[in-house]
């Protein structure tokens, strides 16, 4: 996590998402050993429907944030929500971070920094100066002479940096931290899982396919498979408007809409799929572990009939773990949190790092 004020973290923090479909924001405390679900809003996209700015864009070479709505559209949630909290950590979307992990030669832990700074520029394609680093050690054992040490590095370019606190200012918020998307939904999802998950995030525009290794990160991919595409696929065959394209396939999904369409979706979905069995067998060859699990999260994990199909395609478990599932809130919440608990994960990743570093 990218923390350059070394502050302590208060012990009440919102975590904000700013996604292609929505801004999601969740403010969470801690108590004793527990941690409670404090507020959540979000708010959706117009742009998706209409002819309008988007909050976040991408255009396959640089990231956009269009500041003054971003700002607006948080304030407004902080209005309706009623949250008072200005402490915010922001998720930094996959397409505007660099992450990669590599081996170093034995050494200690306090050399470990200026090691990182000296092999990064090799993997990362931007001047160090122009980007902020975070990593961890994963592998190797520092102090030990014959231990090598792998990293996994995360560089964020300060320009997307910058775009954040702008951000943060006009919404009257304190940015503590910033953190890349696939190291919060490692720490929202997956808790003493001693195992190795594919972790696999698919929202609209980009899907992200992580492999974790008893809790660490150990790789992330980011792919073009885009969830608002299977929305297009049946607006366009239907001849239907985005948004009423949009419910009937939330609603039926790859169960019940017509076999052609059906057909269609599958096409779209299945390059996924090849892709995770890629991923899957990339670590196998280069770690020789086996991907155990299938954990899926993002809005277009809860298509229906997705969990079965990956199932059956990859002959392995697939879970939709929810990222609320250890919060303390009122049981009226429970059916709403289930519903929106998979675009959720960033945020409640991020804003859980916040606790986790801070003063007990
Ligand atoms: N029940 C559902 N069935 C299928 N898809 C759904 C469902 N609910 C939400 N979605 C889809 O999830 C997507 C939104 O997911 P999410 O909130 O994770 O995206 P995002 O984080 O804003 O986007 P990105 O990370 O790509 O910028 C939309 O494409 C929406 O259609
Ligand atoms: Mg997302």
């Amino acid at each position: 996590m990218w923390n350059p004020f070394e502050m302590f973290f208060p012990k009440k923090i919102i975590g904000i998402d700013i996604g292609t479909a929505s801004i999601k924001v969740v403010e969470i405390s801690k108590w004793g050993g527990g941690k409670t679900l404090e507020n959540y809003g979000e708010i959706k996209s117009v742009s998706l429907y209409k002819e309008e700015e988007p909050f976040r864009t991408f255009d396959g070479a640089s990231y956009m944030l269009s500041d003054f709505f971003i700002s607006r559209a948080i304030k407004a949630i902080l209005e309706e929500t009623g949250i008072k909290t200005k402490a915010v950590i922001f998720s930094v979307p996959d397409y505007s971070t660099f992450c990669i992990s590599f081996e170093m030669p034995p050494m200690t832990e306090k050399e470990i920094p200026e090691s990182v700074k000296y092999h990064a520029p090799q993997y990362i394609p931007l001047p160090i100066s122009e980007t902020t680093l975070d990593w961890k050690v994963i592998g190797g054992i520092p102090g030990d002479k014959k231990s090598n040490i792998r990293v996994f590095l995360i560089a964020i370019p300060n320009q997307v940096v910058e775009g954040y606190k702008r951000v943060a200012e006009g919404a009257g918020l304190e940015l503590y931290a910033l953190e890349a998307e696939a190291t919060a939904i490692t720490r929202a999802l997956i808790k003493d899982v001693k195992k190795v998950i594919c972790l696999v995030d698919i929202g609209v525009q980009s899907t992200t396919i992580n492999i974790v290794d008893h809790g660490d990160l150990k790789k992330s991919y980011s792919f073009n498979f885009a969830g608002g595409q299977l929305t297009y696929a049946i607006a366009s065959s239907m001849g239907l408007a985005n948004d009423k394209a949009e419910q009937l396939k939330n609603e039926k999904g790859l169960v019940s809409l017509d076999k052609e369409i059906t057909k269609t979706l599958y096409y779209l979905i299945d390059p996924l799929l090849t892709e995770i069995k890629n991923v899957s067998n990339d670590f196998y060859i280069k770690e020789q572990k086996q991907v155990e699990e299938i954990y899926l999260t993002g809005g277009t994990a809860s298509l229906p009939g997705l969990k079965e199909y990956f199932q059956e395609s990859l002959g392995k478990r697939v879970v939709l773990p929810n990222c609320f599932s250890d919060f303390l809130y009122p049981p009226i919440l429970e059916e709403n949190l289930q519903k929106i608990g998979p675009s959720f994960s960033v945020a409640v990743g991020v804003a859980l790092g916040g606790l986790k570093n801070g003063k007990k």
